[in-house]
C-alpha cells in the first residue's frame, strides 16, 4: 500500500494561492506564515495530477462532454460514503459551492427577501445575500461557556421560520468555522420547519467528506422526507482532495417541482457544464482518492492533538474549539483580554502568522480566530511556537 506523505514541506510562492501569494493584499504584509484560508498545503492524490498529466498528453483541448464515468464517479462516491443514493437526473454540475449558493438565492428568492443563516458562519454566505439585496435573518449559534459547545438555536429558529418566513435559509452542515456535524434530530426538526413556512434549505456539504474520529456525515436531503421536499445539497471533492482550484462541485435537489425549473434556468444560462479540468480531476478522486483520504484523516486529527496540547502547555489561556469535520479550528482568545484588533496585530506583526479574523464570520466571532491545521505538523507547530511571547499580556 502507497504512504502517502503529508509531512514536506512544499512551497507553494509563485503559483498565485491566495494562502501565500496575496498577504500583501489580505494583511498589508508578506512574511507570514499562512494559517488562513482553507485549503491544504499537501500534495493531491497522485492518481488526480496523474489523470490531469495523461489528458494533457492529447495535444488538444477542445470541446468536452462529460462522460457517464465523471457522474458516476459522484453518485458512486455519495452512495459508498454517505449512504446517499443520487440519481443522474437529481445532479448536476456547478463552478463552486458558493456559485451554487448564489444561482439558488437568484432563481429562488427575490430583492428584499429574508434569508436565514446562523453566524459565526463561512462569511460567504452573508456576502451572497447582501450582495443580491436579500436581507439576513440570523439565528446565531448557541455557545455555552461551561463546556464551550456550540449548538443550533432551533427553538428560536423554528419561531424564526413560523414569524418572518424567510424565503430561504442557507446551512452549513458540517458547520465552518466551529467544525460542527449537525445531528439527525436537529436537522429533522430543521426540515419540517423550513417545510412548514415555505422556506427552501440550501445545504453545503462540503467538508462532509472530512468527518474526523468515526463520526459519520449526515447529509441533510437524507433525514427526512421534509428534508428531501425543501433541499438543494451542495458538495464538491475540493475541500476534501485540495483542488478547489479545479472548480469542481455539484449540486443534487430530490423534490423535482423545486429541481426541474431550477435545473433548466441554470441550463438555460449555460451554467452547469462541467469544464475539462474538473471532468479528469473529479473522475480520478472520487474513483481513486480513497485511499488518500484515509490516510489523510488521521494525520489531521493527530495535528489537531499536537495543537491542543501545545496551547494547554504554552498558552492555556487560548482554548481550541474540537471540530467535528475538517480542519480548520476555532481558537477562543478571549481569556487574553485584548480588543480584536490588539489581538490580530500581535499574531501578525509579533508572531508573523496570518489566521482568519473571527469577525469575518459575524460578530459572534469576536474574541475568536480561525486556524487551518491542514499542514506539515512540524511546520505548524514550528509557526504557533511564536505566539506565546507574541500574545502574553
Ligand atoms: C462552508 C464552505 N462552503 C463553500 C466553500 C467554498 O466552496 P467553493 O470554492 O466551491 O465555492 C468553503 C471554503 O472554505 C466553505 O468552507
Amino acid at each position: 500500500m502507497v504512504k502517502y506523505d503529508f509531512d514536506s514541506v512544499i512551497d507553494r510562492r509563485g503559483t498565485g494561492a491566495i494562502k501565500c501569494d496575496c498577504l500583501q493584499e489580505w494583511f498589508g504584509c508578506t512574511d507570514l506564515t499562512p494559517l488562513w484560508i482553507a485549503d491544504m498545503d499537501f500534495a493531491v492524490c497522485p492518481d488526480i495530477t496523474d489523470a490531469l498529466r495523461q489528458r494533457l498528453d492529447h495535444p488538444v483541448l477542445g470541446y468536452c462532454s462529460a462522460p457517464d464515468s465523471y457522474w458516476e464517479s459522484i453518485t458512486g462516491w455519495l452512495r459508498r460514503r454517505h449512504a446517499l443514493d443520487v440519481k443522474r437526473e437529481e445532479l448536476t454540475f456547478v463552478a463552486g459551492v458558493v456559485a451554487g449558493i448564489a444561482f439558488a438565492v437568484n432563481y429562488f428568492s427575490r430583492e428584499g427577501d429574508k434569508i436565514l443563516i446562523q453566524p459565526p458562519v463561512y462569511h460567504p454566505f452573508r456576502q451572497v445575500i447582501e450582495g443580491n439585496k436579500r436581507q439576513v435573518l440570523a439565528n446565531p449559534l448557541l455557545r455555552d461557556e461551561a463546556t464551550g459547545h456550540y449548538s443550533m438555536n432551533i427553538d428560536e429558529l423554528e419561531r424564526l421560520m413560523e414569524e418572518e418566513r424567510p424565503r430561504m435559509m442557507i446551512l452549513c452542515n458540517p458547520h465552518n468555522p466551529i467544525g460542527l456535524q449537525w445531528d439527525t434530530e436537529t436537522l429533522r426538526r430543521v426540515a419540517s420547519a423550513a417545510r412548514r413556512a415555505g422556506c427552501i434549505v440550501v445545504s453545503d456539504e462540503i467538508h462532509g467528506d472530512l468527518m474526523l474520529y468515526g463520526r459519520p456525515h449526515i447529509p441533510f436531503a437524507s433525514v427526512s422526507d421534509d428534508a428531501a421536499a425543501v433541499s438543494v445539497s451542495l458538495g464538491a471533492p475540493s475541500k476534501t482532495f485540495n483542488i478547489p482550484g479545479m472548480c469542481s462541485s455539484w449540486m443534487f435537489v430530490r423534490n423535482p417541482q423545486l429541481r426541474e425549473p431550477f435545473f433548466g434556468w441554470l441550463e438555460a444560462n449555460h451554467f452547469c457544464e462541467p469544464p475539462l479540468g474538473a471532468i479528469v480531476a473529479t473522475d480520478a478522486a472520487y474513483h481513486h482518492g480513497e485511499e488518500w483520504l484515509s490516510q489523510l484523516i488521521p494525520y489531521i486529527e493527530g495535528n489537531i492533538a499536537a495543537v491542543e496540547e501545545f496551547f494547554a502547555r504554552e498558552l492555556p489561556q487560548v482554548h481550541p474549539v474540537r471540530p467535528e469535520a475538517s480542519f480548520l479550528v476555532w481558537l477562543d482568545c478571549r481569556a487574553l483580554g485584548y480588543t480584536q484588533q490588539e489581538l490580530i496585530d500581535r499574531l501578525l506583526h509579533k508572531a508573523r502568522v496570518a489566521l482568519n479574523d473571527g469577525t469575518m464570520f459575524g460578530q459572534q466571532g469576536e474574541g475568536f480566530m480561525r486556524l487551518n491545521v491542514a499542514m506539515p505538523r512540524a511546520a505548524l507547530l514550528k509557526a504557533l511556537s511564536a505566539l506565546p511571547a507574541a500574545l502574553k499580556q
